[in-house]
């Protein structure tokens, strides 16, 4: 299933990443409890891992998310697919996501979920591809900053597979 994947980042570099945002992520949360936003379905892994290592009273909920729109840039228009089960109001919320790339469909999402009064707001994401920013967005939390090419793994997929490799990696030969 692997063979056209190049490694960018190799596992042990992704999970001592992780283990030190969950150390930063702790040290920077003032009270006992962090509420965590895992945006479907690129955020289940890497929201999974860095829960484990939060060392708070971690509660987890999960939102699902489309773009408006066909092709593969975002529209930024965002459709809610499932809600959050539980209020944000007074919470600290972290927002765990897989990739920024236009900015567009969080700088939306953050605009949703700030309207539901949480108590503060921070944005933690695996990756980011500043080159790639439309939309500004405060990001708090970021695992890696990589150049303009299309990854799968930790969670991204290419028309849905590759989600479960444990690194991340390039399909050779895609855009
Ligand atoms: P944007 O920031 O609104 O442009 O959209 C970001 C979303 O596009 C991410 O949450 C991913 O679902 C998807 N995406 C962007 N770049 C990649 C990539 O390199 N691999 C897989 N999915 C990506
Ligand atoms: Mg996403």
């Amino acid at each position: 299933m692997s063979e056209n994947i190049r490694v960018m980042i190799p596992e042990d570099e992704v999970d001592a990443r992780i283990n030190e945002l969950g150390r930063i992520i702790t040290e920077e949360t003032k009270g006992d409890e962090l509420h965590l936003i895992c945006v479907l379905k690129g955020g289940a892994f890497f929201m999974c891992e860095l829960a484990k290592r939060i060392n708070k009273k971690v509660t987890l909920d999960f939102m699902s998310v489309s773009s408006y729109g066909a092709g593969t840039s975002s529209s930024g228009v965002v459709k809610i697919v499932k809600d959050l089960d539980e209020p944000l109001e007074g919470k600290d919320v972290l927002i765990v996501e897989d990739i920024i790339d236009s900015g567009r469909s969080l700088a939306y999402l953050v605009e949703i979920l700030k309207s539901r009064n949480p108590g503060r707001l921070r944005i933690c994401t695996l990756l980011d591809k500043p080159d790639r920013r439309v939309i500004p967005v405060n990001v708090d939390y970021v695992g890696f900053k990589i150049p303009d090419e299309f990854v799968v793994g930790y969670g991204l997929d290419y028309a849905q597979w590759y989600r479960n490799l444990p690194y991340i990696g390039v399909v050779e030969g895609v855009e």
